[in-house]
C-alpha cells in the first residue's frame, strides 16, 4: 500500500498525537475503513505505541477495521423490529444486493450488517443507511430506497 495519502493526512494535522482521532477519521473517510497496515504506519510516524492506535480504532463504533462499502446498511433485528418483520426486510436487501449480512457488494457500494435496537422502535421495522433512518418498512419499499444510494 502506498502511504502518500496517509502522509498528507498526517501533515494536515501537523503530526500532532493529540489529533489522533481526527487523523483516524480522515483515514476512515479516505478508505471507508482502517487498514491494519495503516494503523501501524500512523503509530510509527507519530511515535506512539501501536496498541494506543489500535485501542482507539476499535473503541469507537464509527471506525471499522473491516473493509466497508461506500454505504453502510444496518438492519435492526432488535425485538420490536424482529416482531414486525425485520427478518423479511433483511432477506429482501440480501436478495437485492446479492450478498449476505456481514459482507460487502462486489462493486463496494454497500456493506450490510445486522444491529440490535437503533432506538426507533416505534418505527419498526427499521434500517439505517449511513446517517439516514428508514422506518415502517415493507419489502416493497426496499428496491426504490436502495436505488437512491446508487
Ligand atoms: S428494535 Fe429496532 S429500533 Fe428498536
Amino acid at each position: 500500500m502506498k502511504f502518500n495519502k496517509i502522509d498528507k493526512i498526517l501533515e494536515k494535522f501537523n503530526m500532532q498525537k493529540s489529533q489522533l482521532i481526527s487523523i483516524l477519521q480522515d483515514i476512515q473517510n479516505e478508505f471507508n475503513f482502517l487498514p491494519m497496515e495503516v494503523l501501524g504506519y500512523v503509530a510509527e510516524k507519530l511515535g506512539i505505541p501501536f496498541s494506543l492506535v489500535y485501542h482507539l480504532a476499535t473503541f469507537y463504533k464509527t471506525f471499522s477495521l473491516k473493509r466497508r462499502g461506500r454505504h453502510l446498511i444496518n438492519v435492526c433485528l432488535g425485538t420490536a423490529c424482529h416482531i414486525r418483520g425485520g427478518v423479511r426486510i433483511l432477506e429482501k436487501i440480501e436478495r437485492d444486493l446479492n450478498i449476505k449480512s456481514g459482507s460487502i457488494t462486489l462493486d463496494s457500494k454497500f456493506s450490510l450488517e445486522v444491529v440490535r435496537c437503533v432506538g426507533c422502535c416505534s418505527l419498526a421495522p427499521v434500517i439505517r443507511i449511513d446517517d439516514d433512518t428508514h422506518g415502517r418498512l415493507t419489502q416493497g419499499k426496499i428496491t426504490p430506497m436502495l436505488k437512491k444510494y446508487e
